[in-house]
């Protein structure tokens, strides 16, 4: 009885003491945050906010999107309301966990009022609190996804030197991780980042730094290192195993991670398109994701097996639990076949004992 749904602002504002605004900031066409759903939700609401509510952003938006918002509900009503920014670090897959265990709370806002009433929101989830002002919240949010990207494409350029002389990329992060300063904490190696955040939130802060006469440089290299990664990939993993050519190529994992079924920015949005342009028959398997584009030769099977069944090539593009536990010794296959460990999941002797040729990144 405490979540109810409405289309109607009216009933959803007229009697609420806190709004959160969260709805999409896609980016445009120069690459800056779209706004315009921020700015019509704070229009639409305007009409019906009551005496003192606070009007929350929890929408990733650049530094001014506050200000901004504020104004155009000042335009509608007399009321006096407050205005705050509440950046969310959710992951998909993990919302749920993530918004119940955060790592921290911030709050940007100027009255002691606003600082109250949203640590009292938050009271519960016993998270630690950064209250701070509201440029400083709205960084903090860009400046989280920038970084994680960041290191990802760091870790990423290292597997390439690591291919280049023989080092191994995972016994690389395993020593340099024991460094409290470093970790060995999200930076996998792989086929870059993707998804509905990273891609966009780079780019987001490389148009907004050079907006506010800053070149952007270093967001505006690991935006085009991380674009070109994974064609870069398939050129190398083309010139291992002889070109895709009339191969038969099993790609397994569809979504750009494991436990969504988001194809937004996902790998195999251009690995697919690309084996086929080289002309390879593709098989395709996904637990949840659908690939829906028409491409030529491409197929998706509801099983590992059935996609992997007399494939050439081997593709473990997502490391879905199903993927990476998957016994490949069940596969039916007649000729020498290779497998490509997009994600480093797979131990290389288990993938030979399988029959496999191994290819992973970061290691020869
Ligand atoms: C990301 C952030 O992790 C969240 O904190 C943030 O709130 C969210 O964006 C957002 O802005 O809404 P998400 O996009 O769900 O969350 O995905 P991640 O699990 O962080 O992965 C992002 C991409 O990086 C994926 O393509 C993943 O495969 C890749 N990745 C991740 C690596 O290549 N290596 C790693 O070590 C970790």
């Amino acid at each position: 009885g405490n979540l109810s749904f409405t289309t109607s602002y009216q009933t959803a504002i007229q009697s609420a003491e806190l709004i959160i605004i969260a709805v999409g900031t896609p980016s445009a066409a120069d690459e800056t945050a779209d706004l315009r759903y921020v700015f019509a939700s704070a229009k639409s609401l305007a009409p019906y906010i009551q005496e003192n509510a606070i009007v929350v952003i929890k929408s990733t938006v650049p530094p001014g999107t506050l200000e901004k918002g504020i104004e155009i509900i000042k335009e509608a009503t007399s009321t006096k309301f407050y205005g705050a920014s509440l950046p969310e670090f959710l992951r998909e897959g993990s919302a749920v966990h993530d918004t119940l265990n955060p790592d921290r709370i911030v709050i940007g806002a100027t009255e002691n009022f606003v600082f109250e009433k949203l640590e009292e929101l938050h009271q519960k989830l016993q998270a630690p609190v950064v209250r701070c002002k509201v440029a400083s919240a709205q960084m903090a949010k860009y400046t989280a996804n920038s970084y994680l990207a960041t290191r990802i494409t760091f870790i990423n350029e290292i597997a390439n030197l690591c291919e280049k002389n023989g080092a191994d990329i995972d016994e690389v992060i395993k020593a340099i991780g024991h460094d409290k300063r470093i970790g060995q904490h999200y930076w996998y190696p792989g086929l870059g980042y993707g998804g509905s955040c990273f891609p966009k939130d780079v780019k987001e802060l490389a148009a907004y730094s050079r907006s506010v006469g800053e070149s952007g440089n270093l967001l505006n290299r690991v935006n085009e290192i991380n674009s070109n990664r994974i064609f870069y990939l398939l050129e190398k993993f083309a010139k291992k195993i002889n070109g895709f050519e009339n191969k038969t190529v099993a790609v397994l994992g569809l979504s750009f991670k494991p436990n969504t079924d988001d194809m937004r920015e996902a790998p195999a949005t251009k690995i697919i398109p690309y084996l086929s342009e080289k002309g390879a028959q593709i098989k395709s398997y996904d637990p949840m994701a659908k690939y829906s584009m028409e491409i030529k030769n491409h197929q998706q099977f509801a099983t590992i097996e059935e996609a992997c069944n007399n494939a050439d090539v081997i593709m473990a593009v997502v490391e879905w639990p199903e993927i990476i536990d998957f016994d490949f010794a069940k596969v039916k296959n007649s000729k020498t076949q290779f497998f490509i460990d997009c994600r480093n999941q797979f131990k290389s002797e288990i993938v030979k004992s399988w029959n496999y040729q191994y290819i992973g990144i970061g290691k020869r």
